[in-house]
């Protein structure tokens, strides 16, 4: 293998050469006490740290920043953090969504701009993955991936409480008046214990999963409990890893080929990931050159069976279980009967050297292949004249009398408008309803926001109901569960079919045959779309008006048109 030399570094065209503009950058970082023995001809690290006051999944990142630090010092580099906005799941509205790609923008232009030669991602928390990974991407210098990891698991009673899935499940017990308010309140205090990501297999975990597969983390990092030390030493690993990165020159496309993203799809479906890898995986292998659809996901979901048994899918463990059952690796044991070994990950070793000696420790968390919780169906993409594009839904965790359904829609607008009255006692619903939301798509929500799994009415709830079919232009969030249908294609902001449909039209459903159908005659629904008003634009300044302008449907993955790499040519270096 040949390795750069110290000339070769990009850093080194700002900081090497005996010109006017090198004196400038060279006294302003004596400005900051550093002396050129500390950083030139070095590898310049950027750690792009996601870290706020406002995202308690990173509020270990404060600390963990210095761990990176001390590895790439360790290992001859020289380390800088860049700060990037940190996209908190629980507290960024209207939705994280609508700025992820606000993050992929900022991650590459960050790296672009400044002089580092290799870059360290801390992020974790839903939406900080793909968007710190789709700006290194087109950034294109040696990069790592940090994940945050799993927060500890709940806890009220002595019972175990899961990140999302829980506070859903006993959010309708209190609706239904089966918990007291003590109770609901003890359960605030118990549910989230600990810095780290939601510990349920949502999207922060999906994600981060995926990352790994992808073998853009340290191999394993991803289900290192946050608040284990070895999650610690895994920082200071990465550190020391992306300085060798940078002299082999391992950058993000020699890592992030097709065939990691293949393997990157049978991962997702035997881990019963969150719906919303379907969208950052696609803009995710777009953003590498390579062109997946839908079709992957769904005929992956075919083949490949649910092995993690990890709420919400599976109804007992969570990711610290994981991590002590073989964890990450132990998952990529099981499936490398699906996987191309031949991938390589950040440590320049492929898959196959790297499950060399790995084992599982317990085979009801991580299941062996003919013993699965589910032998197929961790996502299905529908088509029909409802989605002509597609749309996506989780049968593993849906009611299985639900998968095969016909019945009369009950259309709300938009979200305000379901809010108003979803727990009135006299809604005319009943459980073979079919719930539509619309405009809640990734222009009309604004942002495509996580209300897809719409809540059961109030009046059902009390009679039982804990399922429904339910249809909308939203995602929902990773730790969601039922009968729940989304990412609907194209959205009814821009006249997809959902604006046609009215309360009482009859829907079918048949997932077996992946088909999603409106029983209404061509004739009537062009009659409906001739009379529908065009949208009020949602934004008309600022961030929110050029996503409108930019964003593609969700079947496209949601990123921006002018940042795809098909765009046009490359960004050329900085002029310095
Ligand atoms: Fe951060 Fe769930 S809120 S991962
Ligand atoms: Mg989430």
């Amino acid at each position: 293998m040949t390795r750069k030399t110290p000339e070769q570094l990009r850093s080194a065209r700002w900081f090497g050469p005996d010109d006017f503009r090198s004196f400038g950058h060279r006294s302003r970082m004596n400005q900051m006490g550093y002396s050129a023995a500390d950083y030139v001809g070095k590898p310049v690290i950027a750690i792009l740290n996601t870290w706020s006051d406002l995202n308690q999944c990173h509020a270990h990142f404060k600390q963990r920043v210095e761990d990176v630090k001390r590895g790439i010092l360790q290992a001859g580099g020289f380390p800088v953090e860049l700060p990037a906005i940190s996209l908190s799941e629980s507290k960024v509205k209207p939705t994280t969504m609508l700025y992820r790609n606000f993050l992929a923008m900022e991650a590459e232009e960050l790296i672009r701009s400044h002089p580092v030669d290799g870059v360290v991602l801390m992020g974790g928390c839903d939406k900080t993955t793909p968007g710190l990974l789709l700006g290194a991407t087109s950034a294109g210098v040696p990069a790592v991936f940090v994940p945050a990891g799993p927060m500890l698991r709940g806890n009220w009673h002595g019972k175990v409480l899961g990140s999302g899935s829980d506070a859903f499940k006993y959010w309708d017990e209190r609706r239904a008046g089966a918990i007291s308010d003590k109770d609901w309140g003890e359960m605030e205090v118990g549910i989230a214990r600990s810095y780290g990501v939601c510990m349920t297999m949502g999207t922060a975990s999906t994600m981060t999963g995926l990352a790994d597969a992808i073998g853009m983390t340290l191999p394993g990092a991803s289900s290192i409990p946050a608040a284990d030390a070895n999650h610690i030493r895994m920082c200071a690993d990465a550190g020391r890893r992306a300085v060798e990165m940078v002299w082999e020159d391992l950058t993000p496309a020699k890592i992030q080929t097709e065939g990691a993203f293949r393997n990157a799809i049978v991962v997702a479906m035997a881990m019963g990931c969150s719906t919303n890898a379907v969208i950052h995986l696609l803009a995710m292998a777009r953003r590498a050159g390579h062109a997946l659809s839908l079709e992957d996901f769904d005929a992956a979901s075919r083949k490949v069976p649910v092995i993690a048994n990890i709420r919400p899918s599976g109804d007992t463990y969570l990711m610290e279980d994981f991590y002590y059952a073989g964890g990450f690796l132990g998952l990529m044991l099981r499936l490398k009967p699906f996987l191309d070994l031949t991938q390589i990950t950040v440590s320049g070793r492929t898959w196959a050297e790297e499950l060399e000696g790995v084992q599982v420790y317990n085979d009801d968390v991580i299941r062996p292949l003919d013993n699965p919780i589910y032998a197929e169906g961790a996502l299905a993409v529908l088509k029909g004249n409802l989605a002509p594009n597609g749309c996506v839904m989780k049968p593993s965790a849906a009611a299985p009398h639900l998968l095969r359904h016909s019945g009369p829609a009950l259309v709300f607008d938009d979200y305000p408008a379901l809010k108003a009255v979803i727990d009135s006692d006299d809604l005319d619903v009943t459980p073979e309803h079919v719930l539509v939301l619309r405009n809640a798509g990734p222009l009309g929500g604004p942002g495509m926001p996580e209300w897809g799994m719409l809540p059961i009415p109030k009046k059902l709830v009390k009679q039982g109901v804990r399922d429904m079919v339910r249809l909308s232009d939203a995602r929902m969030s990773g730790t969601s569960y039922g009968a729940c249908i989304l990412h609907v294609s194209p959205e009814s902001f821009i006249g997809g079919p959902l604006a046609l449909v009215q309360t009482g039209d009859i829907i079918t459903v048949d997932v077996p045959a992946r088909t999603i159908s409106l029983d209404v005659p061509d004739a009537e629904l062009e009659r409906r779309r001739a009379a529908l008003p065009p949208p009020a634009p949602r934004y008309e300044r600022g961030y929110g008006w050029m996503f409108s302008r930019h964003i593609t449907q969700a079947d496209q993955g949601c990123d921006f048109d002018f940042l795809q790499t098909d765009f046009g040519a490359p960004v050329p270096e900085p002029v310095i």
